[in-house]
């Protein structure tokens, strides 16, 4: 069965409580509900995690990379738009990643407009809430192909 890889970083584990005007109410362990559920539905597996760690994050897309994960959708809240370590650590995946984020990041202050792994994601999905995630899964779906 394909893999597909859902990393959310930085301060991700409070959604729910932090800045809901952004961010709405829903709590990181719904979102990875309704992840998995998708990913039930359209017939693949999807692993959910998430790191406060920089190193762990970079580790994480480490182990990716070993184990062939099919596509990797990452959040990387705000290491997305400084962290050189995590842009490199995705550079060394071959295989697709969909760049989400909950918020309109275009709509925010301007250094929420630049994203370092912008231009190793296949594209970015930004402004609608979970389903920023959701849309993302099933663009990293398209991108794997080849369903049965
Ligand atoms: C975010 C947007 C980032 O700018 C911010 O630093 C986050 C969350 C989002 O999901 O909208 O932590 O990635």
């Amino acid at each position: 069965m394909k893999k597909v890889l859902v990393l959310h970083g930085v301060n991700l584990n409070m959604f729910g409580k932090r800045d809901p005007a952004q961010y709405g109410t829903i709590t990181l362990e719904q979102i990875d509900e309704e992840i998995k559920a998708l990913a039930s539905e359209l017939g693949f597996a999807a692993e959910c995690f998430q790191t406060n760690h920089e190193g762990e994050m970079v580790e994480k897309i480490h182990w990716a990379h070993e184990q062939k994960i099919d596509a990797v959708v990452i959040n990387a809240g705000a290491w997305t738009h400084y962290s050189y370590a995590v842009m490199d650590a995705l550079g060394i995946l071959k295989v697709p990643i969909v760049e989400v984020h909950m918020s309109h990041v275009h709509a925010r202050e301007k250094f929420r407009h630049y994203s370092v792994i912008a231009p190793l994601a296949r594209g970015q999905i930004s402004g609608f809430g979970v389903n920023s995630y959701l849309l993302g899964l099933r663009a990293a779906w398209e991108l794997i192909g080849d369903h049965d």
